[in-house]
């Protein structure tokens, strides 16, 4: 009695100790994606809203002249937001901004992200380990909405201020002749544990 006992007792703290890593990997993966989601929600939300609204008052010339000056500013205010360790910004291998150019290992995700929607697969998020203690999180954004395409889309057909703008603000644009449906890039959520 006494051995099956032991035995007993031997058999569960064994499979606790395997059962433990992988259920501390499961927490930490999951806290990476509540935190990526989260982020990149507060990132489109202010954008999105602030974009709303200088369409609504000032038209595409306006809302254009905000983008270019204060887009980049608005992330890095929200990134102040955020708990430290958790930094956001907007990618695409198609830059108006040299800003937000990708680096070589975002490149590569990008690439993947473009992969991944040709086959009609493209995820909701990934999630990339940079090393033991950072990960980024991807969240692939589309032209889903058709006023992107007034500044994304074949512009250079129909809105002449627009073109002369761009031209002159952005000389190596090539962030247009989107179409409604294309990947346009993707945030990147960095975190460090
Ligand atoms: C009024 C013009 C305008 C509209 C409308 C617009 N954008 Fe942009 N977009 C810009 C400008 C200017 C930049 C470069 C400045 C920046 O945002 O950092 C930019 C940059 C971006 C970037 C960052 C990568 C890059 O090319 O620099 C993404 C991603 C993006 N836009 C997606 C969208 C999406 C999605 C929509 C529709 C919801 C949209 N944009 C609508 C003007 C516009």
């Amino acid at each position: 009695m006494k051995l099956l006992h032991s035995i007993m007792v031997f058999s569960l703290s064994t499979s606790i100790l395997l059962a433990a890593p992988q259920a501390a990997e499961e927490t930490e993966l999951n806290q990476i994606l509540v935190t990526g989601e989260a982020s990149s929600k507060v990132l489109l939300e202010t954008l999105g809203s602030r974009l709303k609204e200088q369409l609504e008052t000032g038209g595409v010339m306006k809302a254009f002249e905000f983008c270019s000056d204060e887009a980049y500013n608005i992330t890095q205010e929200v990134n102040k937001g955020f708990e430290s360790g958790v930094n956001i910004k907007r990618i695409s291998t198609q830059f108006r901004s040299p800003a937000n150019a990708p680096k070589a290992d975002e490149s590569a995700v990008l690439e993947e992200l473009s992969t991944l929607k040709k086959n009609g697969a493209l995820p909701t998020h990934l999630v990339k380990q940079i090393d033991e203690k950072t990960f980024k999180y991807y969240k692939p954004l589309l032209i889903e909405k058709k006023v992107c395409l007034k500044c994304h889309g074949k512009i250079y057909k129909d809105n002449t201020d627009l073109k002369k703008a761009i031209e002159a603000r952005y000389p190596l644009d090539s962030a247009i002749n989107y179409e409604m449906g294309d990947l346009r890039g993707a945030i990147v959520v960095t975190i460090t544990k």
